[in-house]
């Protein structure tokens, strides 16, 4: 069914915000920054692409004819091609229905790698489209044709999410700034989430004045949940119905508990027996039945149950006056009761733990005997962290600049471990790579899951593969 771009828009686009504004040419709608006391990013070009919006490139995705990819269930697709196309045709079919998006898009770092990464005009053209007025700063020249580029896609991308999705984007200091003023548009400045530093090297570059070793993720959420976002005793049946996105907590690190003593209940921490703020039903004297000393709670603070509760809890001996028995009450706190709790997650992704830029190409040189046919693939462990805080066991995921197809090994290596069933969608160009055994990054895409499934023996973790046709194609 062929439609013209505006109904197809109209059909898709329905404003979630009262500041959603009618883009009188396109009919799409998007928070305008005009309403935000003329407080916005602006770039020569912006207008052309916004009226551009509505042109749904036509054409159709057929299936790969290389059969059979996988044995068994095919629950993931690849899809070959201009992920803005991709991102177009796919609106109908999965509008509200993507849990997480990670995305790491070329920087615009004016260096070329398989795919190209200069978005800069030339002075001659961006002159031409700015207009020379003798007064231009000629900065707008390094970032106009990046952000024509990025600003349809993201918009595209919102569209898909579930109302408790989220975007993440990985990005550099090239563009970070451009980044974070167009998501705000985008996505309205009440739903960033977060933005982590990863720290993508841990080694230093010396040829340089000053080592960079980071790099950062975006997070956007589609609706970011106001109230109760951690998770409780008190919530725990209802907190992933709750609406708007909320973080999920990590695995608890569980290296901080020990059971010294053999408590017959598992592994215990001590925790301090005070809390936050005065509260006079929770001060009262506790007296330390080794020492004779009493104890009040310290200043400004209370503790963290009533006198009937601390009686109890001491009766069960859980409460601890210091490891020797001779300081302040404590409290024993055990794995087992707050595991299901998890620990919450923090924004600084140390590249020790999370893996580096240079983890993520050994990576990719396991897979391929050595060689890494990609550079700079993100590590694994990187996205694992993500699709943990962000997606439940079903979830859908979607990278649509998927590069070499970490994002698809993340999710199939999650499964794999979690039993989980979390499906992925993965959109990548066929920018030729020179290497007749994948002759496109796309190929290099299929190539690098199916030697995860492979490795692993995912016999129900196959994908489809498809590709975009332009119409006349
Ligand atoms: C930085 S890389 C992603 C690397 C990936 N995260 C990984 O770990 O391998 C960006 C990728 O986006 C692809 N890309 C850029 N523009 C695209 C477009 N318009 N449509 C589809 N893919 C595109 C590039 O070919 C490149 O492979």
């Amino acid at each position: 069914m062929d439609m013209d771009g505006a109904a197809v828009l109209d059909f898709y686009y329905r404003p979630s915000n009262k500041n959603d504004f009618a883009n009188s040419q396109t009919g799409f709608s998007l928070n305008d920054p005009r309403d935000n006391g003329g407080f916005g990013l602006y770039w020569p070009g912006k207008e052309a692409m916004l009226a551009e919006l509505a042109r749904v490139p036509a054409g159709r995705l057929e299936r790969l004819g290389r059969p059979p990819l996988t044995s068994g269930a095919a629950p993931h697709r690849i899809i070959e091609g201009d992920n803005l196309a991709v991102l177009h045709h796919l609106q109908p079919e999965l509008r509200g229905q993507v849990k997480m998006i990670y995305i790491d898009p070329p920087y615009n770092t004016g260096r070329g790698f398989l795919y190209p990464d200069n978005y800069r005009h030339s002075v001659a053209a961006y002159l031409a489209l700015a207009g020379d007025t003798g007064e231009n700063d000629d900065s707008g020249r390094l970032h106009a044709r990046w952000l024509n580029m990025m600003y349809p896609r993201l918009l595209l991308a919102r569209e898909l999410l579930r109302d408790d999705g989220v975007l993440f984007v990985s990005i550099d200091d090239h563009e970070v700034h451009t980044l974070r003023m167009i998501l705000d548009e985008i996505f309205g400045p009440d739903n960033f989430v977060a933005t982590f530093p990863w720290q993508s090297r841990t080694s230093r570059q010396n040829d340089t004045d000053l080592s960079v070793q980071h790099e950062y993720v975006l997070a956007y959420a589609r609706v970011r949940r106001r109230q109760q976002r951690r998770l409780t005793a008190s919530n725990q049946d209802v907190w992933d119905r709750l609406p708007g996105f909320a973080v999920r907590p990590g695995p608890l690190i569980d290296e901080r508990y020990s059971n010294p003593d053999d408590d017959p209940r598992g592994p215990w921490k001590l925790d301090p027996f005070d809390a936050p703020n005065r509260r006079p039903g929770l001060t009262y004297a506790i007296t330390n039945p080794n020492t004779g000393e009493t104890f009040w709670p310290p200043e400004g603070r209370c503790w963290r149950t009533g006198e009937d509760r601390f009686k109890e809890l001491n009766g069960q001996g859980r409460i601890l006056f210091g490891r020797r028995g001779r300081g302040r009450p404590q409290l024993k706190v055990f794995l087992r009761e707050k595991a299901p709790f998890g620990e919450v997650p923090v924004t600084w992704l140390d590249g020790h733990r999370y893996g580096t830029a240079r983890s993520g190409t050994q990576e990719l040189q396991a897979l391929f005997g050595g060689q890494a046919p990609f550079s700079y693939p993100k590590p694994t462990r990187l996205i694992r962290f993500l699709l943990e805080i962000a997606t439940g066991p079903r979830d859908l995921v979607l990278d649509f600049f998927a590069g070499s197809g970490t994002t698809g090994q993340a999710v199939l290596e999650l499964n794999r471990d979690q039993r989980s069933r979390r499906r992925f969608v993965l959109v990548q160009g066929s920018e030729p790579t020179g290497d007749a055994r994948w002759p496109t990054i796309a190929e290099l895409t299929r190539e690098r899951v199916r030697r995860v499934l492979e490795r692993d023996a995912l016999v129900n973790q196959g994908f489809r593969a498809l590709r975009w046709v332009p119409r006349g194609r």
